[in-house]
């Protein structure tokens, strides 16, 4: 079956299969969970079916008739889609199952050693009796079903070995997996592409939920040479790295692969020499693309890399992070940090593509996905009330990750940031309206040495000191400030900084670059969907705002 077969495409089912104990049950709860589908066991419908325990039905009608049961539980659970199905050990053993659950879905082996399995059933015995492996034997049968049916689970699309990792991390690699192997596709969900144009660069933003198998498509159409020099982090490395290997050399391309730690600390002129080094080791031509594989961190480092090496290579952006794909990998803005500062070294370089797909958003931890709705909320709130409207009706299921809902979401942030982008490529306009929540999230970040805060979790933080003194002023109603606290809030978003210094900060502020003849400069709305930037802000003002959220939550 190839990557993209259309009778898996769309079809969202994943089918696990593997021996008892190899963490069918918590693997596919987890994957369901984090892909917002449903989890069904076919052991679970069989005893509720028959009103008793799987292993009793085994002993009572025998393991032919359990098997009739077993398959007969797989075809009605198959009736449904966005399901993971756990399957039980022996499902596999008859061939029309396996063709079946090839035919439905995306079948899945849960390796695991029989020493592990025999462990957690040992575990897990007193809930679930296993006659098949019971008794003084018990061990050696196991050894004997995993040598019989070894053969049955590894013909499955994808295989996980489960001893290495966590439960969270199986079911971030079975979603990766799925992903490049073009499983998450939506056919339904339309293929957006944003042309810009940029000075004398023309390029596009290609929006495709679940598309990344169809990135060699898009590569060819640019016409770049074979070898392609992939950066990544070791995170999302961990988790696409094989597979986007395999993808690329199956578009005909010669993928290498550069790792850099993931986190902030390798944004480093360390990395960046490093990486220089390996494309002169490689000898790297001008035509030869760098591609971006992660976050804003390898986004804007691979991205000034592209910029120098050779005076200039073509670039391409996968932004794998929410703030990545709406933010970071838009713009051009590119670099690295010194020792003494975020950014300070850096270009303004436009990659000739950016590949946003939104499913690698299912992989992201909580707090790094909670932090890339910064952006969005920021660019509603200064730019688009109707956005802003539509984030307040979907509050309840943002956190959801619906593929349908965050991909209109995430390409509409893509164009409103590309328009302001195009009227302002170097960042002397218009293109400031997007500092709001920076005067004070920026000197939060400094403050605190970069370690408390997320970036975005500091711009929330900015954003709520903004409104507060948009509100001092008289520019902004009390009641918008509020609904911006609300949708921060109910976006897991911190809107508080208790304990920090309100000096210390002022002082901060007072020093940064965004200060023009000494006064500090202000992004503040004035209504939602509207901002405008100030430098007369009475410093009283600014104070108190301050001191309000420095203050603990219950000393407000
Ligand atoms: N160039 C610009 O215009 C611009 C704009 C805003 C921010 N930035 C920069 O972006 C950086 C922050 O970007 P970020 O928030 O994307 O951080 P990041 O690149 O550090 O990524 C955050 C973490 O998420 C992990 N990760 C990324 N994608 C994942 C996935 N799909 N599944 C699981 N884990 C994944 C990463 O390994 C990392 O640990 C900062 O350096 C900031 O200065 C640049």
């Amino acid at each position: 079956m190839s990557d993209t077969d259309p009778r898996v495409a769309g079809m969202q089912r994943i089918f696990l299969t593997g021996l008892p104990g190899s963490g069918k049950t918590t693997i596919g709860h987890r994957t369901a969970d984090l892909l917002g589908w449903s989890f069904v066991d076919t052991d679970d419908v069989i005893a509720q079916r028959m009103g008793m325990p799987t292993g009793q039905v085994l002993v009572e009608y025998g393991e032919k008739r359990f098997r009739q049961l077993e398959s007969e539980a797989l075809h009605e659970l198959a009736d449904g889609v966005r399901v993971v199905i756990a399957t039980g050990g022996g499902m596999v053993i008859s061939e029309t199952n396996r063709k079946f659950m090839r035919e439905n879905g995306l079948t899945v082996y849960l390796q695991a050693l029989v020493d592990t399995s025999w462990r957690r059933m040992q575990e897990t015995s007193v809930q679930i009796a296993r006659p098949l492996v019971a008794g003084d034997n018990g061990r050696q049968r196991l050894q004997d079903l995993y040598a019989a049916r070894r053969k049955w689970y590894e013909e499955a699309d994808i295989q996980i070995n489960t001893e290495e990792g966590t439960q969270n991390e199986l079911a971030r690699r079975l979603i990766s997996l799925a992903l490049a192997h073009g499983y998450l596709f939506l056919p339904f969900l339309p293929r957006e592409v944003i042309k810009f144009h940029i000075g004398n660069v023309s390029s596009q933003v290609i929006v495709e939920w679940g598309g990344l198998p169809h990135l060699g498509d898009a590569l060819h159409a640019l016409e770049f040479s074979e070898r392609l020099f992939v950066i990544t982090d070791s995170q999302v490395g961990a988790l696409y790295t094989q597979s986007m290997q395999t993808l690329l050399e199956r578009a005909g391309f010669q993928p290498h692969i550069f790792t850099i730690p993931a986190g902030e600390a390798s944004k480093s002129f360390k990395y960046f020499q490093q990486i220089i080094d390996w494309l002169v080791e490689h000898r790297a031509e001008r035509r030869e693309a760098i591609v971006a594989l992660g976050g804003g961190v390898v986004g804007d480092l691979a991205g000034f890399i592209a910029s120098c090496y050779l005076r200039g290579v073509p670039f391409v952006q996968i932004p794998t992070t929410l703030l990545g794909q709406v933010d970071s990998a838009l713009g051009g803005k590119t670099g690295f940090n010194h020792a003494l500062g975020k950014n300070l070294i850096g270009s303004y370089y436009q990659p000739k593509l950016i590949y946003v797909d939104p499913a690698f958003i299912l992989t992201l931890p909580e707090r790094i996905y909670s932090e890339g709705w910064v952006e969005i909320a920021k660019y509603a709130m200064v730019l688009d009330d109707k956005l802003f409207t539509l984030l307040e009706e979907n509050l309840d299921t943002l956190h959801l990750r619906d593929p349908a809902l965050l991909t209109s979401i995430v390409a509409r942030a893509i164009r409103m940031k590309m328009d302001i982008v195009q009227s302002d490529e170097l960042d002397f306009g218009l293109r400031n309206i997007l500092n709001y929540g920076h005067t004070f999230g920026h000197a939060l970040e400094a403050i605190t040495d970069y370690g408390t805060w997320l970036h975005g979790e500091a711009i929330s933080i900015g954003m709520e000191v903004a409104a507060r003194v948009a509100v001092a002023c008289g520019k902004l109603s009390p009641g918008e400030a509020t609904r911006q606290t609300r949708l921060l809030q109910a976006l897991e978003l911190p809107i508080r900084s208790p304990g920090t210094d309100v000096d210390a900060i002022l002082n901060t502020m007072q020093r940064d670059k965004k200060v023009r003849s000494g006064r500090m400069r202000w992004v503040l709305p004035t209504r939602i969907g509207h901002a405008e930037i100030y430098s007369d802000i009475d410093a009283a003002i600014v104070r108190e705002a301050v001191v309000a959220v420095c203050r603990g939550e219950d000393e407000a």
